[in-house]
């Protein structure tokens, strides 16, 4: 079934919840790919019910950002939710989420400072702003993000938890072509030749993970052999290549096991990150 209403999300949510169901939510920008379905599939392994929500939110794009390109399908969005068996597509759009004169936003901790808030300003305030306001309508118990946005995740941990909020957050590990690209709805933008190059940035992590497993863990190093794996794809650019602590994301000198390792490129036009923990790798 498909909700529309801020107001018809609550009566359903609180109907659920009366009825002693465990709900299990799934915020997504649209544009479906297979690791939104996975997120599905791990919202669906601990709730009685999935809801999905598509909202493309304007207050997390920067005014010179993809807005406007970023892409749309509900059709086929549609289809691919009722293939998982979610529940409920929650389809607000803008006016529901943002109504005249609403203003207040909420603004994330120091950890929105470094990588993707530094190179994105406003863009964490937007995405911990929606996220309240689909925490409030939605009332879920458990929702799930995916850890190709580490950052996101992480902030969205200490929202809830700064605010006491009452759901339990799960992330659930990114989703991969074969040749290790992280699945994203932006890599609809890459050409053919683009989407070749675009392997780099999951090559170099895989470089740089495989050095802190022969036992260095010095990050200049580990990110020095990032940057060699990835001279092997001309076409990508990195914008930062870093290793992070794991929650308060700031810079580290050593890669300890949990630690991060953050990376955003660009190949032409198209802004694409990923990561990986050490530790855990790359499947
Ligand atoms: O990760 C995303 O798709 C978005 O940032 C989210 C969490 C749905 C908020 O708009």
């Amino acid at each position: 079934m498909e909700i529309t209403t801020a107001a018809g999300m609550r009566v359903w949510s609180a109907d659920q919840r009366a009825a002693g169901r465990r709900i299990g939510f799934v915020p997504t920008m649209g544009y479906l790919h297979e690791g939104h379905l996975r997120l599905v599939d791990a919202a669906r392994a601990v709730s009685d019910v999935v809801v999905m929500s598509i909202f493309v939110n304007p207050l997390q794009f920067g005014p010179t950002e993809d807005l406007t390109r970023y892409p749309r399908d509900l059709p086929r969005d549609r289809a691919l939710a009722a293939g998982r068996h979610v529940d409920v597509l929650f389809l607000p759009d803008a006016a529901t989420m943002y109504p005249p004169g609403s203003d207040t936003r909420v603004v994330p901790g120091p950890a929105a400072g470094w990588w993707e808030g530094e190179v994105r300003p406003g863009h964490f305030a937007g995405v911990l702003t929606v996220v309240a306001k689909l925490f409030h309508l939605v009332m879920p118990d458990v929702s799930v993000f995916g850890q190709k946005d580490a950052q996101q995740a992480a902030l969205i941990r200490q929202m809830v938890r700064d605010l006491d909020w009452p759901v339990a957050l799960v992330v659930a590990p990114t989703t991969r072509e074969a040749d290790g690209l992280a699945l994203s709805s932006r890599n609809s933008y890459l050409s053919g030749e683009e989407r070749r190059q675009a392997v780099g940035v999951s090559a170099a992590l895989r470089a740089a993970h495989e050095l802190w497993r022969a036992g260095e863990t010095a990050a200049d190093r580990l990110e020095a052999a990032a940057r060699v794996a990835l001279q092997m794809y001309p076409g990508v650019r990195p914008e930062y290549i870093a290793v992070a602590e794991p929650d308060a994301l700031a810079p580290a000198a050593s890669a300890g096991a949990g630690c991060l390792m953050l990376i955003a490129v660009r190949v032409g036009s198209t802004r694409l990150i990923d990561n990986v923990i050490f530790g855990e790798g790359i499947p």
